[in-house]
């Protein structure tokens, strides 16, 4: 049976940065409350005009360099957002024309913070039938363009950017397996109301701020800490490889206190579970995907290593990915 193994790694990071000093001075926090509630010191945040495709296309690059595949060999680009360039076209259409990877199908994924995992399990699936050889799977996020930077319940939180992966076919080692859920009963815990065809964009969506993120942070945190556990352990399980043997755990970045419940949960070391929030908060799909390539670049991931990336999100979605590395 074939699988599906990463061949580059990329992220890209807009270069502005908001702290939470910064954010001392738009709402009524502070840098103690910020960096104690979820763990997070400062965020990327774009300049205006840079939006999605835009963060893809630097990140893609970047994993492309490095996989050593040149972007018309691609077969497949998934882009995993929640805030696309437009509506329609995708933004994959958009990162296959910045990219000229003209041989590319293109889709977008649209499922939260889990998106990077659900595009990773569906480029894997398209590989291991054999119907593709090689994919683009990027995670990329504008959070800025639909946060209410006057709510400081939300607005600390989310950051900006992009991780990209390329995929090809493999015959052994590679992704090993994969668990995916949703729970859409609970789609209003997170949620951007407006301008979809429920309420479509008006001056009154607009009054009502309609088109910024609303999140019940409370009902989801508790959701999130027993999901990725679960989630985690039914992928392994699925793997056949004991949790003894992860190397490294990629969570989802939202809040610090779920990050360290989960590592607790899972008997997990501090050492095992890679760690970036501080320096970019909740970057919804980027943020595994950027984990990811960062626990390579700093060699934390060796050949033969057994990953698992663990991600929850709005919708509600989750999913888990256990990936020998090779
Ligand atoms: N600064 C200061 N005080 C604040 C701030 C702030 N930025 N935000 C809220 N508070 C206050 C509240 O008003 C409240 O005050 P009160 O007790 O006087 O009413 C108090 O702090 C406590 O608020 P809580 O909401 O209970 O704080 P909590 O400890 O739950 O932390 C948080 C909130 C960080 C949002 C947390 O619930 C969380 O991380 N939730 C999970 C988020 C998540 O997993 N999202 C899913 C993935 S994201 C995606 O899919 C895009």
């Amino acid at each position: 049976m074939r699988s599906a193994k990463i061949v580059g790694l990329g992220k890209y990071l807009p270069p502005r940065k908001l702290t939470n000093s910064d954010l001392e001075k738009m709402v009524e926090t502070s840098d103690d409350w910020i960096t104690t509630r979820t763990g997070i010191k400062k965020r990327h945040i774009v300049e205006k005009g840079m939006s999605a495709s835009t963060l893809a296309k630097y990140a893609a690059r970047q994993a492309l360099k490095r996989a050593g595949i040149k972007s018309s060999d691609l077969d497949l680009i998934i882009v995993a957002t929640i805030t696309p360039d437009t509506q329609f076209p995708s933004t994959a259409c958009y990162l296959q024309n910045h990219l000229h990877a003209r041989h590319a199908a293109c889709f977008d994924v649209s499922a939260a913070c889990a998106g990077f995992v659900y595009a990773l399990t569906c480029a894997w699936q398209f590989i291991s039938t054999g119907f593709y050889k090689n994919a683009l799977i990027v995670g990329s996020e504008v959070l800025s363009s639909i946060t209410d930077w006057q709510d400081r319940s939300t607005c600390v939180l989310f950051g900006d950017g992009a991780g990209a992966a390329v995929l090809t076919s493999t015959s052994r080692g590679g992704i090993l397996s994969a668990y995916l859920g949703s729970d859409g009963s609970k789609g209003d815990f997170l949620i951007l109301p407006g301008g979809g065809s429920r309420f479509p964009s008006s001056h009154e969506t607009i009054d009502q701020g309609l088109h910024h993120i609303k999140m019940k942070g409370n009902e989801l945190f508790r959701i999130a800490v027993r999901i990725m556990v679960q989630a985690a352990k039914k992928a392994l399980k699925k793997a056949k490889v004991p949790v003894r043997d992860v190397k490294m755990l990629i969570p989802h970045q939202a809040n610090i206190r779920i990050i360290n419940a989960v590592t607790k949960r899972l008997k997990l070391t501090p050492e095992q579970v890679y760690v970036n929030i501080a320096r970019y908060g909740n970057m919804s799909s980027a943020s595994s995907a950027i984990a990811l390539c960062e626990a390579w670049e700093e060699e934390k991931i060796s050949r033969g290593d057994v990953i698992v990336l663990d991600a929850f999100g709005g919708g509600l979605v989750w999913g888990s990915t256990v990936i020998r590395w090779i």
